[in-house]
Order: C-alpha cells, then structure tokens, then sequence
C-alpha cells in the first residue's frame, strides 16, 4: 500500500492509499497499539454500504466497537449534530483512549473530525474517506468544522488524524457528480502543484469519469501527495495553503447565487478557468497554458464557463465575500501549469471584465 507522508513534527502522519486499505487499516490499529475500543462515525448512506461491514469485521478482529451514523447531507454537518454525538459517546463511556473512524466523504470527515477534536479535548483519530474528494482532499490537512447559520465551515478546529486510509474500492459505488468534483479537486491539485499529473489528466481525458485500477490509483495518489506537501509546509493556513482555494472565490459566489443548485465541482471549474482568464489578462500566464486548462475542465466533462448566471448578482456576491482594498482583493491566481500564488493585485473592475466576457 502507497503510503504519503503529512510531515507535521509529532504529528505526523501516513495516507495509505490502495484497493484495500480498509483492510490494511486494522494491521496498522493492532500495530499502532491504538487501544481496543473504536467508535466509527458514518452516514446512514455510508452505514449501509461500508459501515456495518467495516463494524463486523472490526469485531471479529477482537475489538470493541460502537457506531454511530447521521443522516446524509451538508445540512446535518452542525452542532447540533456534533452534540448528538458527544451524548452517544458519553454513553458508551468513549474516554481519550478510544480511537474515533470517521466513514465517510468530506461532510463526515469534518464533522467527525470537529468531534474527535473537541470532546475530551481531542481523541484519537482515523480519516476513513470514502469519496474522491475527501481522498484527494478533505481527509488530509486537519481542517475540521461545522456550518453554524450562514457560517459555512467557520466553527471548527485544526485537528490532525493520526492516519488516514484511503480505500479505492469504495469508489465503485459513488454517483458520477460526486466523482466529477473530486476531479474538478484534482485538477486544482494539477494545476496549483503537479505539472506530470495534469499531463497524466490530459492523455486519459476521455477515461477519467469512468476511471477505475491503476490510473485511478496513480491519480489519487498524485492529488493526495500535492495536499500533504502543502499541509506540511502551512498547517494553519496562512500562506501557502490559501492556494487550495484556487477556483473558489468565484466557486462559492457561484454555488450562493445558484442556492447550490450547481454542483461544487463544476462551480469551482467555472472559477478556476475565471482565475486563469484573469491570469492571462495580467500577463501572469502564458495564454496556451489557459487553453489546455479549458482542454482539460471540458473533456473532464465539467463547465468552462459562467453561462446562465446572472454575472451582476455574481459580482455582487464576490464583492460581499472578499474584503476589497483600495479595489482589489486578495485572490488565487495560476502562474502556470503547477503553479499558483496568492494575489492581492486583482482589481474588482478586471473580475468583472473577466465574468462579462465569458
Ligand atoms: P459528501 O460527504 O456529502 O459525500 C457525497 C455523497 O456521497 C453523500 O451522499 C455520501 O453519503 C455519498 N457517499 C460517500 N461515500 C460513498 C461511496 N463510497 N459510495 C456511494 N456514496 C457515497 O461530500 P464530499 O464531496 O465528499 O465532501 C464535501 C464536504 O467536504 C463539504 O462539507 C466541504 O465543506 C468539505 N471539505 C472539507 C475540506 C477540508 O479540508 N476539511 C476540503 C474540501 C471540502
Ligand atoms: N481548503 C482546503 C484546505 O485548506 O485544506
């Protein structure tokens, strides 16, 4: 099993990734001397597929284990969640010795991770991610939070796993969205850090949706590798980090004005083609590079433009998003393919340029 290193002093960690890493995960547990009680945090949708397998298995292996699940969905990503589950631990006298499996995609993985990190001032925990953007993405880093009122992801923690196993089998069964946003994720990845992986997107264009073995592996491999060079050298987020939300400031504007009836990997595409337009009109770019951008988002059968938008709402919502000075705000430009900064140099006048143009 390929084993990526999050070098982060003593907390350091391993993201194992493999066809059976699920499996793999109970040789580390016995070998980490992890304790003998678990709690595993799922989805009822996660539960089904994976999750009272994974509890079965982990019985027979000679474990204690609870589990517990919450609904599916973004909207159950809160505190009142996060409480729920503090009462359903403190039943079963969970204590800092029990080591907490979070099963599931990117919402678990938060949650379950803002929980991990709070009750008893933090217990042990393993990122189990069972999307492909919480592979590539979510699972590694220690961003951890709840949505709280209008404050998406603004009530959490830094809180690292103390593993994170990425089990590729699981994929089989996600829907053909969620795997279109994890690539609009991985292709982020290719552009803000590994030049060799967008021309591996690029050859196998035409197969990523339905990518499966070897690529998906390497894939994978690849975009999970660029997140945790970037954790490690910018845990909390103040500099080099920020490059992650390549795509994002137009993104989430995008997903707002949309009541989030656009997916996240398609409205973060729209954004990070929106980025390089912006790139290329500062001479940061070379136009080329843009172009096999666009290449890639459209044959990833994901959007390249903000069509059917209306584009003042959008800007509106930006400009409410980003604190501009002196009429510019601090955004995530590309300088080339496996590179990107952050610029405080973009003024609100060329982000409108750029979304009327489009
Ligand atoms: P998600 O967790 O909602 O999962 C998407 C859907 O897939 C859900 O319905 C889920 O039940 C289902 N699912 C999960 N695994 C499955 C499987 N193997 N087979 C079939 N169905 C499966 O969404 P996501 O895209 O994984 O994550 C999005 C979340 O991640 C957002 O809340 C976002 O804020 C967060 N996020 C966090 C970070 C971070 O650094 N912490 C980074 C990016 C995104
Ligand atoms: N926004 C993703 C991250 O910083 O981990």
């Amino acid at each position: 099993m390929h084993a990526i290193r999050v070098s982060l002093g003593a907390r350091s960690y391993n993201t194992y990734i493999g066809a059976s890493a699920l499996d793999e995960m109970i040789v580390h547990l016995r070998r980490a001397k992890a304790g003998n009680r678990l709690i595993i945090i799922t989805n009822t949708t996660v539960l089904e597929l994976y999750g009272l397998r994974l509890k079965e298995t982990l019985l027979s292996a000679g474990f204690e284990v609870s589990l517990f699940s919450v609904p599916d969905g973004e909207g159950f990503k809160s505190l009142e969640s996060a409480g729920r589950l503090y009462t359903e631990m403190s039943e079963v006298f969970a204590d800092r010795s029990t080591t907490m499996l979070a099963l599931g995609g990117g919402v678990i993985g938060d949650l379950a991770g803002f929980v991990a990190g709070t009750y008893m001032r933090g217990i042990p925990l393993i990122q189990l991610p069972t999307t492909l953007l919480s592979q590539v993405d979510s699972s590694i880093g220690g961003k951890t939070a709840v949505n709280y009122g209008r404050l998406k992801n603004q009530i959490g923690t830094f809180y690292q796993p103390r593993a994170v196993f990425c089990d590729t089998s699981v994929l089989k069964t996600l829907a053909a969205e969620h795997i279109s946003n994890g690539f609009a994720e991985i292709i982020k990845s290719a552009v803000i850090g590994d030049r060799e992986l967008f021309g591996i997107l690029t050859r196998h264009t035409a197969e990523l949706q339905a990518a499966d073995g070897q690529l998906l592996e390497t894939i994978i491999k690849r975009a999970a590798a660029v997140k945790a060079r970037i954790v490690s050298r910018d845990e909390h987020d103040n500099g080099v980090r920020n490059t992650l939300n390549l795509g994002h400031t137009i993104g989430h504007a995008i997903e707002s004005v949309t009541s989030f009836s656009i997916s996240h990997g398609a409205a973060i595409a729209m954004g990070m083609v929106a980025a390089g337009r912006i790139s290329v009109m500062m001479e940061l770019m070379p136009p080329h590079e843009l172009e096999a951008l666009i290449n890639l988002i459209d044959g990833a059968g994901l959007p390249t433009s903000v069509t059917g938008i209306n584009v003042a709402d959008l800007f509106n919502a930006i400009k409410h998003d980003k604190k501009a000075t002196n009429g510019s705000v601090k955004f995530i430009l590309p300088l080339r393919i496996g590179r990107a900064v952050a610029s405080d140099k973009v003024t609100l006048d060329l982000i409108a340029e750029v979304l009327t143009e489009q």
